[in-house]
């Protein structure tokens, strides 16, 4: 049976190894455990799936700004979410960012951006931020970069830059 609820402390260890064989390398894990001590991390939505006992996704959102003309707004990064390689193709993954979003709305965000593939997260609602007048700060192939308004016309009016919380450059860049 699947269920998904926050991470806890006894959980690290485990969501490490599920992005460290998600993806075949560390990079992501190595972010996740270095936006737990940003404050742009937010316990809540630093979510587990568990197979059973054995936690075999996690999806993490962190705080980010959109950079205006006329100041920041507020938003939050959906990275990374992964699970285990054979778990992969049940819905453990839709399931994740499903209940990540519920979560981000219960806690009253109102911005969502993800970079991923643009087969799968207009699924979730996400559409491309260039419709909005959002760019990434860095070269992203076209269609990846994504946003969702969780509450109606958030986005009503805004354009300018985002900028990540810095572990995404520390970590993410190394090879
Ligand atoms: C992406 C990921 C989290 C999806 O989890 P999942 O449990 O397999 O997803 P679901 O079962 O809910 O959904 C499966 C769908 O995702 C699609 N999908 C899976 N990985 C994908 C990828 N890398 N790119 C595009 N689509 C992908 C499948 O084709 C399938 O699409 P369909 O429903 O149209 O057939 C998982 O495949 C994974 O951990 N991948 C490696 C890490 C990664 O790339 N993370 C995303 C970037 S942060």
């Amino acid at each position: 049976m699947l269920t998904i609820r926050p991470e806890g402390l006894d959980d690290r260890q485990a969501v490490f190894e599920v992005h460290h064989r998600a993806f075949g390398r560390v990079n992501e894990a190595r972010l996740v455990e270095a936006l737990r001590r940003s404050p742009a991390f937010i316990p809540e939505l630093s979510l587990v799936a568990l197979d059973g006992p054995r936690a075999v996704g996690h999806i993490l959102m962190t705080r980010m700004v959109v950079k205006t003309a006329t100041g920041s707004l507020p938003a939050l990064a959906l990275a990374p979410v992964a699970v285990l390689p054979e778990f992969q193709g049940r819905g453990i993954g839709s399931a994740l960012v499903r209940q990540g979003l519920q979560g981000a709305r219960h806690l009253g965000h109102r911005v969502v951006i993800v970079v991923g593939h643009p087969g799968y997260y207009p699924r979730f609602g996400f559409i491309p931020a260039e419709r909005f007048g959002i760019r990434p700060p860095f070269v992203v192939s076209p269609g990846a970069f994504m946003v969702l308004e969780l509450q109606v016309d958030a986005l009503r009016g805004v354009q300018g830059e985002v900028e990540y919380p810095p572990e995404f450059a520390q970590v993410v860049s190394q090879p």
